[in-house]
């Protein structure tokens, strides 16, 4: 009889109760079972296993819940800056891990699980859905096929728009301890498709960033927007009340952690840069040019790879207030040859279809992984240290590498032969 892999949950916020939890429950239970769910607030704990239709135990100490629930696996979806603890905790109890990204956010955490994960010969997968949508491996495919001969150079811009972008700046993710600023916790989705498209590491790193338009550079500010005397004539208005999951997971689970969900986008005290610029030199020689940006009128990115024999270019946008495009076009443009328009179809389900293909890969046995889009910890790691370098860059006005961030001790001997 096939045994299913048996997981707890750990961290009960939005991504755990809805991609690694009602999602696994519903569609996934052939494969795994919910044996068991942590949360340091309780009642957000209780209120996620309702959305999930389950009744396990719950835990508020996750040293409790591994002695007595002994997991296969443990799923990692907390704040940033505690992923580290809790992977190292559960490797130790004998589980295999999957870790939400950014897997963590500082290089002496990025060591603490390497070790664990080489001690206790346990696995760590990170989530990088982006690696997984259908335009992504189709991208993969084209590089891979050398169609546009060596890649010298990349132009790679990501917009986040006046929704999705504030968002991080209405909760933990607005300070750099936490997040390790978004060039650690949005970026790194950013740098480790970099890395996975150009097969390569990253070596040195020059960036400048600021806070240009929400936290201190704001208009007015409040507390939470649910109190706010601003309300109405903020563009940044969030009203949680019309967010029915929202409101049950964070509403009255705030009294007991004082964690609200709408916190002023414009509080003073808010350190982490919203308008961020870079330079990234990879070990094989490509360039790269990236860029993030939060408060756009557009949610997408575009991407270009420029190489001896062409170019390779994408545009793809999400949730366009005038349109809604069904597809993405690649556009393909030969040196001295023709141009060719592919188009790549969205896929339904989170992030085009990339949500549903990890979670395929990492809980159905037995698919191929033949574009190498499975992450474990090495590109969980590197993608952190490329984000941290420009951080660190964009503060100092001086170019950092890697090794730098890193640190000399021990090189980066610690990564060598993982996936
Ligand atoms: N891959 C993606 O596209 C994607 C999308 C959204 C979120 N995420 C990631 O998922 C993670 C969670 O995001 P979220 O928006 O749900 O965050 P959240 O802060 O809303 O929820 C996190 C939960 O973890 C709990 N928690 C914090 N520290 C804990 C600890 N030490 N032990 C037990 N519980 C603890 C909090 O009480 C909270 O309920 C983040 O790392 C984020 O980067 C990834």
């Amino acid at each position: 009889m096939k045994t299913k892999t048996r997981f707890a949950l750990v961290g009960t916020g939005h991504r755990g109760s809805t991609m690694w939890g009602r999602d696994l429950v519903e569609r996934w239970g052939e494969h795994v079972e919910l044996i068991a769910v942590c949360d340091l607030n309780a009642l957000r704990a209780e209120r996620s296993s309702a959305h999930m239709g389950v009744s396990v135990p719950i835990y508020t100490d996750f040293d409790e819940l591994l002695r007595v629930e002994r997991p296969d696996l443990v799923i990692v979806c907390t704040r940033d800056n505690t992923h580290d603890d809790l992977i190292v905790k559960a490797m130790e109890a004998g589980a295999n891990v999957i870790s939400e990204k950014p897997m963590t956010t500082t290089a002496e955490k990025i060591k603490r699980i390497l070790d664990a994960e080489k001690r206790t010969g346990k696995r760590l997968d990170v989530s990088f859905n982006y690696r997984f949508a259908p335009t992504a491996a189709k991208i993969k495919e084209l590089l891979n096929s050398g169609v546009i001969g060596d890649v010298t150079s990349v132009d790679f811009h990501w917009y986040l728009n006046t929704s999705h972008g504030a968002d991080y700046f209405r909760r933990w993710h607005a300070f750099a301890e936490n997040s390790g600023s978004l060039f650690v916790h949005k970026a790194t989705h950013h740098f480790d498709l970099l890395n996975w498209y150009l097969d390569s590491d990253p070596q040195t790193v020059s960036a400048f960033a600021d806070l240009k338009h929400y936290g201190r550079k704001g208009p007015f500010r409040g507390t939470r927007c649910r109190t706010c005397p601003h309300k109405h004539q903020c563009d940044y208005f969030f009203d949680i009340s019309k967010e029915p999951l929202l409101e049950s997971l964070y509403e009255a689970p705030s009294e007991v952690d004082g964690y609200v969900r709408d916190a002023c986008v414009f509080r003073e005290e808010i350190d982490i840069p919203d308008t961020m610029v870079t330079a990234i030199h990879y070990k094989n020689g490509v360039d790269v040019s990236y860029s993030l940006n939060t408060y756009m009128p557009i949610e997408g990115h575009h991407i270009a790879f420029n190489g001896h024999k062409g170019r390779i270019e994408l545009r793809q946008y999400e949730k366009q207030p005038w349109t809604e495009p069904p597809a993405d076009e690649i556009v393909l443009m030969k040196n001295f040859g023709d141009v060719e328009r592919i188009w790549v179809p969205h896929s339904s389900g989170g992030h085009y279809g990339g949500d549903d293909r990890l979670r395929n890969m990492l809980l159905k046995p037995g698919l191929n992984d033949e574009l190498r889009q499975r992450a474990g910890a090495r590109a969980g790691a590197m993608s952190v240290l490329c984000g941290i370098a420009a951080l660190q860059s964009s503060r100092t006005g001086v170019p950092v590498s890697i090794a730098e961030v890193w640190g000399d001790d021990n090189g980066l001997n610690l990564l060598d032969g993982r996936p």
